[in-house]
């Protein structure tokens, strides 16, 4: 298989990269190679959005109508390899023949920034923002900032300034067309090829096909496979590793693609959260608005599902959701393909069930039927951009008032995502009353003895599981005294 350089654009200047350490973060590579200082190094690990760029991406149907699409992403957690075949543009983009881009005069007449070093990152997020939605709300407006940190300015004129930066239009719009073809250009080039970048005796390959992804996991079968980076970046930002050989999984079209069928959702295991929260919200509302509250809009935008399972945090997000909803996973190694039902996945902490060569290719959520109750709770310090303490997620029948099928799942009570299983043998087949849930309850510390860590002691985890049950039962059984208890807040 033919090997080929990664190629994206520069703002509009087309870049050709072979040789150069595939380690390298995106930040470094804008700061240190190019000496593009505009994006900022706040924290380098995906916390503060100051190093925030956008990606442009045009959409893999072609069709007369193609239009670009923009994304913010953290460039400290990016590695170069997300950039093939997309448009990278920074904060020294924006100006335009010696005119300040409409989001950089908001900001300037809304007094959007002080010290101004997290003010690049904001301003990426607004031009993103503005590319998105012509007439952002305020609360779209909160989405895209959620992830960019001030320490000195204050949000409100920030959030004034995005309003006020609302359908504008720029050089972007009037360029579009060519950009399109641009890079419609590097993907036909790229079509049956391996993009190769190696440097300083590392190297990474992004297939561009599925069957090439197997060939390579299996041949390089202690190669480390990367999605979105947004985990496997801060081994190398924050642990100093390097990894001898990177796979990228991003530009293989099977593993990105999501489909709703009369069973369920398929989701690729390279499909990022930005990809699949519209459709997997408006069919689960309440999974919607917990991934919302995944990371930032940044990390949203890289985040991948099949990173977040492989990850096997024990405070990752979606497992206990997935497990809950009875998910399978489809594994591939070579040509072998095998199902495997996500609880099965985590072994211990840190420990999968995937064998050398392997990788996950998709994730199945079967439908849950009209009658099912889904509850997920996520508990955190902070309500955007943190990682969950506890996160609960329940799916329930009743039938006449008695528990007819159960499945709860919990993260960050275990080494790993896990089942409560005593807890619905408690339910399970009972009467749905008060007696019960207290006899759930306590049999949830049964089933966790869960760590004390700087997020949450091991006491209060058990506590805040043992009353999301409760709450779950309230909101069930009595939701009209759940929509009191907020309309009287
Ligand atoms: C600031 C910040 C906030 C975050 N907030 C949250 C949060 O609120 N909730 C949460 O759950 N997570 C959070 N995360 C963690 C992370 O963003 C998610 O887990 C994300 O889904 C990881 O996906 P990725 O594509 O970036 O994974 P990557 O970093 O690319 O990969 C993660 C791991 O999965 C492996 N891998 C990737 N794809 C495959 C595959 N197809 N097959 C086999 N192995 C694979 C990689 O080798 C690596 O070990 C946060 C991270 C940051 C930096
Ligand atoms: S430097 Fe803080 S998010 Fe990248
Ligand atoms: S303007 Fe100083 S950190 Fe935001």
């Amino acid at each position: 298989m033919s090997s080929k350089p990664i190629r994206f654009l520069l703002n509009d200047e087309e870049v050709s990269l072979a040789d150069i350490n595939p380690n390298t973060t995106l930040l470094q590579y804008l700061r240190e190679k190019l000496g593009k200082v505009g994006t900022k190094e706040g924290c380098a690990s995906g916390d503060c959005g100051a190093c925030t760029v956008v990606l442009g991406e045009v959409s893999r149907e072609r069709s007369s109508t193609a239009e670009m699409h923009y994304k913010t992403v953290n460039a400290c957690i990016a590695l170069l390899p997300n950039l093939h075949g997309r448009q990278l543009i920074t904060v020294e983009d924006l100006q335009h023949e010696g005119q300040m881009h409409p989001v950089q005069k908001s900001m300037v007449e809304q007094h959007g920034s002080q010290c101004g070093f997290c003010t690049p990152g904001f301003i990426m997020s607004l031009f993103a923002l503005n590319k998105v939605h012509d007439r952002p709300t305020r609360e779209q407006a909160n989405q895209a900032l959620g992830g960019n940190l001030c320490r000195c300015t204050g949000y409100r004129s920030i959030i004034d300034a995005a309003m006020t930066a609302a359908n504008k239009t720029d050089h972007f719009d009037s360029s579009s067309a060519i950009t399109i073809r641009r890079l419609q250009a590097i993907a036909d080039d790229s079509v049956g090829t391996t993009i190769e970048l190696s440097g300083n005796g590392y190297r990474a390959f992004s297939p561009q096909s599925i069957g090439e992804l197997a060939r390579l996991s299996e041949t390089y079968a202690e190669a480390r496979l990367v999605a979105g980076g947004t985990d496997l970046c801060l081994q190398i930002t924050q642990n100093l590793d390097q990894f001898d050989t990177l796979i990228s999984t991003l530009d293989v079209p099977e593993l990105c693609q999501v489909e709703l069928s009369e069973k369920g959702f398929t989701i690729g295991a390279a499909a990022t959260y930005s990809q699949f929260i519209t459709p997997l919200s408006q069919q689960y509302p309440e999974w919607g608005a917990m991934i919302e509250r995944l990371g930032s809009l940044q990390i949203r935008n890289l985040g991948t599902l099949g990173g977040n399972i492989a990850n096997a945090s024990p405070v990752g997000d979606m497992p206990p959701v997935l497990i809950a909803m009875g998910a399978t996973m489809c594994l591939r190694k070579g040509d072998r393909i095998r199902q495997l039902a996500i609880e099965d996945f985590f072994l211990d902490y840190k420990k999968t069930a995937l064998e050398a060569g392997e990788f996950i290719q998709s994730i199945f959520i079967p439908n849950a039927s009209d009658t099912t109750h889904l509850k997920i709770y996520k508990v955190s310090k902070r309500f955007d951009d943190d990682i969950s303490a506890v996160l609960a997620a329940i799916t329930l029948q009743l039938k006449d008032n008695v528990v007819s099928a159960i499945d709860i799942a919990f993260g960050g009570m275990a080494a790993i995502p896990k089942r409560a299983v005593k807890c619905e043998a408690a339910l399970r087949n009972q009467q749905w009353d008060d007696a019960t849930i207290e006899r759930a309850a306590a049999a949830l510390s049964e089933d966790f003895n869960p760590l004390s860590d700087a997020r949450a002691s091991s006491q209060y985890r058990l506590q805040v599981a043992q009353n999301l049950l409760r709450r779950a039962y309230i909101e069930i059984s009595s939701p009209e005294v759940v929509t009191q208890v907020i309309t009287h807040a």
